[in-house]
């Protein structure tokens, strides 16, 4: 496996490796990998001939209040495990490589980006699409591996590359999750015992509420009012929003129809998690 920092020297490792008629797989990362990580990275060497993995901590998508000088960085740690899993290259770049002196170019998808996430982390969405938009170009992948825990982020970048043509296929991986069902999430080294365990609260309020529109309860209002409550139950007050919205559209929704997300983002102390269910519902 290769580590590099080089935008020539990954752009000469791909081009090698197209020119030997291998198909090019990209796991966009901000490393700390957990197993989430691992998964798209089995997924991409299952998938791909030749699999570039980025471990960047991207500035642009942290506001100026969260954790971007904080966020767990082990890029040795990391590029141990990918070299294990069969990863090709290992691209490392340095933020003053990404984002030179002077640099004014951004990509930000409209209205989907304003609201969910977007309405509380208010530049972040056009930080990611920024960063995804330049490992596009600078690796060229055939396909591009995002897991379903960030589902905005999942849908922003598939309306993205279906918007400004982009040659690649994104490809949605499921959400890993521990044995009490919490999405997994390099984030959760912030947290406590006592808050690790009301974030067992999330799944298990999205759950019920799944459970709730299958039992029959099809208005909206009242599943976000149960989802509110079993949150409530884990200890877990502070709730910014519980959505439903169409997969993967994200227009809002008020009862079942097609495929729903189900998401929601609470704070445990000074961290902010999210999680998702998606249901589909026959037309
Ligand atoms: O999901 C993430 O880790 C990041 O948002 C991504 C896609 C690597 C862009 O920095």
């Amino acid at each position: 496996m290769i580590k590099t920092g080089s935008i020539k020297k990954i752009r000469q490792l791909v081009a090698d490796a197209k020119a030997d008629g291998k198909k090019v797989g990209l796991v966009p990362t901000m490393g700390a990998f957990h197993e989430g990580h691992t998964n798209l990275i089995k997924k991409a060497a299952k998938s791909a001939d030749f699999v570039v993995v980025s471990i960047f901590v991207n500035p642009t998508q942290f506001l100026p209040s969260e954790d971007y000088h904080l966020y767990p960085r082990d890029v040795k740690k990391d590029a141990k495990q990918a070299a294990e899993l069969g990863v090709d290259v290992v691209f490392v770049p340095t933020a003053e490589k990404m984002y030179p002196k002077g640099f004014s170019s951004f990509v930000k998808i409209e209205e989907i980006t304003d609201i969910l996430e977007g309405e509380v982390r208010l530049s972040h969405f056009k930080g990611v699409t920024t960063i995804v938009a330049k490992l596009f170009n600078i690796v060229q992948p055939d396909t591009a591996y995002f897991g379903q825990k960030d589902a905005q982020q999942l849908a922003v970048v598939r309306k993205m590359a279906a918007e400004l043509n982009f040659p690649v296929k994104i490809i949605a991986c499921p959400t890993v999750r521990d044995e009490h069902g919490i999405a997994l999430s390099s984030r959760h080294q912030y947290l406590s015992e006592s808050q690790l365990k009301k974030a067992r609260g999330i799944h298990a309020a999205l759950q019920e509420g799944s459970k709730l529109i299958k039992s029959g309860i099809l208005d909206f209002g009242q599943v976000r009012r149960r989802i509110y409550d079993v949150l409530n139950t884990y200890g877990i007050k502070r709730v910014d929003y519980v959505s439903f919205n169409q997969w993967d559209s994200l227009e809002p929704v008020r009862k079942p129809g097609g495929k729903v997300l189900i998401s929601l983002a609470v704070r445990l102390g000074t961290t902010r998690l999210i999680d998702n269910i998606i249901m589909n519902f026959k037309q």
